[in-house]
């Protein structure tokens, strides 16, 4: 049994830099045709000069493999209008994280009032670059993303043509607002909708499986699973794949992050089937991600077979979900 996939896209990845890029870059180069490339380094990227020579970076690290970087900006409230003009010509998103919300954010912002926001977005808005949101609040661990609602309330209300994506949302409450706000839009992971905070911290602590947001509860994971499933226009798949080197994951003060780029396709057509599902694959990895950045991807198929694979340990020194087990399907081939 086979499935072919016209043009993956995986709109939410880190990549990182130096010899960890090298590492893992060509895990998704291989078989997507284009990512969403975080800007998350240290420093983030806010210069076209630092995006050009990133995406550089990338390309040359791909093996020419045919695949698209879609750079993004990390976002800063004094960008004017002239710099994201210039900017909008190497950029697909700009994204904002409250600072110090997780992984090499402390470069964001400090308040989420829309007022001292206002300029960036608006010339976003006018521009039409859409607005890439870590959506939590620095409350209560399982609060964080429920209490950021009310503010992806106010930046749909106030920039209404302003396309929105909520990065990786973990929650029924993220969904709901879905279908409230027509500029709303999502990118859902493979590891949130598999695994609960049961599964990291349930029994023995798993800190592989530790990320941010961290993964809720059954009935939040029931929603995304829902929503994902059913071909739903306005989600898209965003991996969030986010290596660490496993001395950084299994210490004390473990580093956010779940590497799943070697497995994502694998496990969603596991996924997929399990469910009766896989005719909706396609409008899940791609086709909705076309839509919503309205763009048309490089041409690529990739064929997944019904057989074994088993995952293996480590990548250089990143561990992968599902270190060492068995998947049911793996990679046939790319075209
Ligand atoms: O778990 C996470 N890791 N969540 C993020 O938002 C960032 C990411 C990273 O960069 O490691
Ligand atoms: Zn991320």
């Amino acid at each position: 049994m086979t499935l072919t996939l016209n043009s993956p896209l995986d709109m939410h990845l880190h990549v990182r830099d130096n010899d960890m890029l090298k590492t893992v870059v060509h895990l998704s180069t291989y078989s997507f045709a284009g990512a969403i490339i975080m800007p998350n380094l240290v420093p983030p990227i806010t210069t076209i000069k630092a995006l050009k020579a990133y995406k550089q970076r990338i390309l040359s690290s791909t093996c020419k493999d045919d695949f698209e970087p879609l750079m993004t900006l990390f976002f800063k409230s004094d960008y004017d209008y002239e710099f994201l003009k210039e900017a909008k010509k190497y950029i697909s998103a700009i994204k904002l994280y409250p600072s110090g919300v997780t992984t090499n954010s402390l470069d964001g912002v400090s308040s989420m009032d829309v007022e001292k926001l206002r300029g960036t977005l608006e010339a976003m808005s006018e521009l039409e670059i859409p607005l890439l949101v870590h959506g939590e609040t620095s409350g209560f661990v399982m609060d964080r993303e429920k209490e950021f609602c009310s503010i992806y309330e106010q930046f749909a209300i106030n920039f209404p043509n302003l396309k929105i994506v909520m990065e990786h949302i973990t929650t029924a409450q993220s969904v709901a607002l879905l279908d409230r706000y027509e500029n709303l839009y999502a990118t859902i992971t493979l590891h949130h909708l598999l695994i609960t905070l049961d599964d990291v911290i349930g029994g023995m602590l798993k800190p592989h499986l530790f990320c941010k947001p961290i993964a809720k509860r059954v009935e939040d994971k029931e929603e995304l699973l829902r929503v994902a499933l059913s071909a739903y226009p306005k989600v898209m798949f965003g991996s969030d794949s986010a290596p660490h080197p496993k001395d950084k994951k299994e210490c004390c003060g473990c580093a956010a992050g779940v590497f799943t780029a070697p497995i994502v396709l694998q496990v969603l057509t596991q996924l997929f089937e399990k469910y009766d599902k896989l005719e909706n694959l396609q409008a899940f990895v791609s086709d909705n991600a076309q839509k919503i950045y309205n763009f048309k991807p490089l041409n690529k198929k990739v064929t997944l077979e019904k057989k074994e694979f088993i995952v293996p340990n480590s990548y250089g020194s990143v561990v992968p979900m599902f270190a060492g087990e068995k998947l049911l399907w793996s990679i046939k081939g790319v075209l």
